[in-house]
């Protein structure tokens, strides 16, 4: 009965290894394009506010984030880009929503924002695929175009780029949003 037992995990264990080897590569991957995205967005948005101030820096966001976006989804060959419950351009879908809505409930229970990340692999069009999400925290730099008192003329700015606007009244701390990454598994 023993042995038996210890015969069917010692078969098992390579298998479970080998399964799991596609996913933690796929992962890896995910992080590591999530954190190239963020570092990238941000040197855009600093290089920017330093040129021009902030009016310059909302038409560079407009235009260079969902290029940024195309362009490490296109090196890490996944679908990565930001999204948010309060989206000013990119609103979430249906999965992606109720992650965010988790992350909301696990920082009022007392969770770090910084430890907000979500995982599954699912199946889409019958290809397993990995499905990962990490929040976004709300700096200093970020209530300028997305915070409570915004400044008229660059609330103006952002309304004449985005009608439908809802990425406003955030504070310090909050959760602005999230990376999302789709990476098919080999
Ligand atoms: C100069 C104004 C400006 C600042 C400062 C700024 N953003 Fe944004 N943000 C924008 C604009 C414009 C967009 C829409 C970009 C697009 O068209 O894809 C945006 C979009 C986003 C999105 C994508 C989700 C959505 O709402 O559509 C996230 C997440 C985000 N910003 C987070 C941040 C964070 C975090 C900071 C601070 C580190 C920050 N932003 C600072 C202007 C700004």
């Amino acid at each position: 009965m023993k042995l038996g037992l210890i015969a069917v995990l010692t078969l098992l264990t390579p298998l479970a290894v080998y399964a799991d080897a596609p996913e933690q590569a796929a992962v890896q991957k995910s992080q590591e394009a999530m954190k190239e995205f963020g570092m990238t967005l941000k040197a855009t948005l600093q290089a920017a506010m330093k040129e021009g101030g902030v009016m310059n820096a909302i038409p560079v966001c407009h235009t260079e984030a969902p290029k940024i976006a195309q362009q490490m989804s296109a090196k890490y060959g996944v679908d990565i880009h930001r999204t948010s419950l309060k989206p000013r351009a990119t609103p979430p879908s249906e999965w992606e929503m109720v992650v965010l809505e988790g992350f909301e409930k696990d920082k009022a229970a007392g969770k770090p924002v910084a430890d907000l990340v979500w995982k599954e692999v699912v199946e889409v069009n019958g290809t397993p695929t990995l499905r990962m999400m990490k929040a976004i925290g709300t700096e200093d730099v970020c209530l300028t175009c997305h915070g409570t008192a915004i400044n008229p003329e660059v609330q103006a700015k952002i309304q004449a780029l985005y009608p439908n606007d809802k990425a406003v009244g955030f504070k310090l701390g909050d959760i602005r949003g999230a990376f999302a990454v789709s990476a098919a598994l080999p």
